[in-house]
Parts: C-alpha cells; sequence; structure tokens
C-alpha cells in the first residue's frame, strides 16, 4: 500500500462503538463507493466511502459490511463481502484483497464475497427487526447522483417491506468527529506533506510563474510522499482571483506586487489535510497588504483559542464575527456606521469575510460532525479566517487544522508551517 494502514484495533474498536449505539435486534449495512464512469471505458480514481473505511479499512470497490450485534450465530456479528478475485483480474487490476487478507485488515473473522450477499443477508434478515441504513445528512451535502448505498436502500426496502428502518448517519457523524490518536497521527502526515510543499513553492514562486506551475510543484511533492494527491480541488489564486472565493482554474500569470492565496493540501491514507496561505509572489509585502494579512492571522490566533469544549460553532462564529468586525474597522474597510446599520442577518463584517471560519476535519476535508452539539476534545477543525478586498485587488485567507484540547488552546498541526509574514519573506528571498 502506498500508505500505512491504521492497526485492525483501531477498525474493531470503531466498529464495536458503532454497535453500542444500535437498538436492539438490528442490522447496519454499509456500502463502498461506486466507481465513478467520465465516458467510454474511462473512469474517475476510486475514493472510498469513508464510513465503510471508518468501519473496517478496506479500501476496495464493491465491499459491503454488516454489523449485528444480536445475532444468534457470533460469526455473523461482523460480516465482511468483498470482490472475489481470479487470475484475470489480477493481471489486469493487480491484487485484490484475499480473505487472509481482509481479515487482517480489518480484524473481521467472517469474510464472503461479495456476490455471496444476498443469500447471506437473506438469512440474516430473518433474525432482525430492523436495518439500520446510511444515508448522507452533512449538512454541506448536495448529491446529485444515486450511489451504491442509494441502490441497496432501494433493493431492501422492495425486497424487505416488513423490517423497519434505523438510521446509522448520526452515529457516524458523532463517532467519526471525535479523532483517534492514531487518526490525528494519521492527519498529522498528511499536514507534513502539505508543508513540504509549501517549503518547496516558497522558493519557486517569483514574478512571471504560472498558478498551474504553482500547483504542479505541490502535486509533485505530494505523490513524491505517499499522497495520492490533492484532498480537495486547489485554490491558486493570484491577485483579484482570490476574491473569487472557489476559484479553481488555476490558469493566470502571477505578477510583481501580486498576493498569491493558496487553498491547497495533501490527503495522506485518505485522511485530509486543509491549508491556506497567501504569499506575496514578489516575495515582498507592501504595507498595505501586510496590515491586512496581520489582521487575518491576529483573528486567527484569537478564534482558535476559542475552539474550546464546551463551544458552540454558531457561537464561536458570532465571537469571531465581532474579531473581525474590530479589525476591518481598525483597517478602515467598515465604518461605524456599517456597524451601526447591521443586522443580526447582514453583520457588516460579510461584505470582506463572506464564509465560515471552521469546519470539522478529518476523513472528508469538510469533515463529519453535529454542529448543533457542543464542540468537545479530539474534534479537528480548520480555522480559516479571510479578508477579501476586490477594489485593493488582493485577498488573504489563512488557513490551519488544529485539534481541540481537554484543556488549554488547541494543539495546532501545522504549527511548523510558516505563517509570520516575516518568515515567508525571508524564506522566500533567501
Ligand atoms: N479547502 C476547502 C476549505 O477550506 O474549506
Ligand atoms: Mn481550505
Ligand atoms: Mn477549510
Amino acid at each position: 500500500m502506498r500508505y500505512q494502514p491504521l492497526s485492525a484495533s483501531f477498525y474493531s474498536n470503531n466498529r464495536k462503538a458503532f454497535m453500542k449505539q444500535m437498538a436492539p435486534n438490528s442490522l447496519a449495512v454499509f456500502n463502498s463507493n461506486d466507481i465513478y464512469p467520465v465516458s467510454a471505458d474511462s473512469t474517475l480514481p476510486f475514493q472510498q466511502h469513508r464510513d465503510l473505511f471508518y468501519l473496517c479499512g478496506v479500501d476496495q470497490e464493491e465491499t459491503i459490511l454488516l454489523l449485528f450485534p444480536d445475532a444468534v450465530e457470533p460469526k455473523h456479528r461482523e460480516v465482511l463481502f468483498v470482490r472475489e478475485t481470479n487470475p484475470h483480474i489480477a493481471v489486469w487490476e493487480g491484487p485484490k484483497l484475499s480473505k487472509a487478507a481482509a481479515q487482517k485488515l480489518t480484524g473481521i473473522t467472517t469474510v464472503y464475497w461479495v456476490h455471496e450477499f444476498e443469500k447471506v443477508f437473506f438469512e440474516l434478515a430473518a433474525q432482525c427487526d430492523c436495518f439500520y441504513f446510511n444515508k448522507n445528512e452533512h449538512y454541506r451535502a448536495s448529491v446529485q447522483t444515486e450511489t451504491r448505498e442509494d441502490r441497496f436502500i432501494a433493493w431492501a426496502k422492495k425486497h424487505y417491506p416488513a423490517h423497519g428502518v434505523g438510521k446509522s448517519n448520526p452515529i457516524l457523524q458523532r463517532l467519526r468527529s471525535i479523532k483517534a490518536e492514531e487518526e490525528i497521527a494519521q492527519i498529522q502526515t498528511a499536514c507534513t506533506i502539505t508543508e513540504k510543499g509549501f517549503r518547496r513553492i516558497l522558493e519557486f514562486v517569483q514574478p512571471g510563474v504560472w498558478e498551474y506551475e504553482v500547483e504542479a510543484e505541490y502535486a509533485h511533492t505530494f505523490i513524491a510522499n505517499r499522497s495520492k494527491g490533492f484532498a480537495y480541488q486547489p485554490i491558486i489564486a493570484s491577485g483579484n482571483n482570490a476574491n473569487i472565493l472557489h476559484y479553481v482554474e488555476n490558469n493566470t500569470q502571477c505578477k510583481d506586487g501580486d498576493l498569491l492565496l493558496m487553498d491547497i493540501a495533501a490527503e495522506y491514507g485518505n485522511y485530509s489535510s486543509d491549508m491556506t496561505r497567501t504569499i506575496p509572489v514578489s516575495g515582498r509585502f507592501t504595507a498595505r497588504q501586510k496590515a491586512v494579512y496581520q489582521a487575518v492571522l491576529d483573528v486567527k490566533n484569537k478564534a482558535t483559542a476559542l475552539l474550546v469544549p464546551g463551544t458552540l460553532w454558531k457561537e464561536f462564529h458570532l465571537e469571531v464575527g465581532k474579531l473581525m468586525t474590530s479589525a476591518l474597522l481598525d483597517l478602515g474597510l467598515l465604518d461605524k456606521a456599517d456597524v451601526q446599520n447591521q443586522t443580526p442577518e447582514t453583520p457588516a463584517y460579510k461584505k470582506y469575510f463572506m464564509h465560515g471560519t471552521s469546519h470539522h476535519m478529518g476523513l472528508d476535508t469538510h469533515d463529519y460532525g453535529l454542529i448543533l452539539e457542543p464542540i468537545q476534545p479530539n474534534m479537528v477543525f480548520t480555522v480559516e479566517p479571510g479578508i477579501y478586498i476586490p477594489e485593493e485587488e488582493f485577498g488573504i485567507r489563512l488557513e490551519d487544522d488544529v485539534v481541540v484540547q481537554a484543556s488549554g488552546t488547541p494543539k495546532n498541526l501545522m504549527e511548523n508551517i510558516p505563517i509570520e509574514a516575516e518568515e515567508i519573506e525571508s524564506l522566500m528571498q533567501g
């Protein structure tokens, strides 16, 4: 494997924690993702469904996991189905998991080939009263396609209409939002790979480089360090492009005097990192750019300190809004009248800082976590304030990934990635 997998006991613990939350006589089913087609015989690179991965570590298509804590036979409490391999598949696609390898990776003893699923499921369905289905309930989800999970749910409802239904997703949202030490280590590795990419481009960027050339430097470093690549579609935005929040074309030449906003990070072992840095293309900030940069950095540092156990995500955002309002007043971007005329629905700061400050981060870049529930230790969040000023042709965002601690300020997993304006300048000129 390109990455170091987590231990079988990690996955086993996750399954145990999930099963503890299930109602009696219930059977939970988790499907892998499809391999998505492009056209002709082309496909997108496979990305495992993060829930299935979290519960068993299998990074392979056509995988199904059943959890049935009250199964009559202990061997049916955890059942895994994987794609049967054969010599033809081995030649064309390389080795797939054997049953023995699947057992070792996942800690699950009962492994069947996936073509045996309907027969085994029929037997187990007769023993249970309720199926737990896994629908995507992430607060940002907007899914247009029919997933393998959706097809399974429709099939199960059609063939087993007398069964009750339970929801897996809230259980997973809670479990996945609190990271085990092994997971934090994996995220730390992703952050460290991201750091290598950033340090490389500090030496590379100068007036005349193209945004896509910068993207390519990161890609090289990430892949050379055992990452599959970008954790999400990268934003490499010079000058006014930084004021397009989801700018991903990355096709402009960087000019002397521009700032370059880079929201780009590596994945490692299916765990994300999520970084934004903003640097001067020339290697030196103007006084005005530096003043705004310092304001963003101050808000980021103060916002980070607010991520302590018990905080509510919504209240955190209200507090950061106050910090940002004060920063924008100091910078002369807002005046007192702007603040007096604001309403709770239309805060004045939104003119220059229009996105959220933090999101959960982990197996998904915008990870699971029930945002109406209080923040807890070992949750991982981004902190990513920004100030966007189209009339001055630059935008600045700074983003780090932090782990909430039982006491004190969060641990910054990106503390080694240069962020102070003077350090950036000196590394670029070094
Ligand atoms: N890179 C996506 C985000 O910062 O949320
Ligand atoms: Mn980001
Ligand atoms: Mn982010």
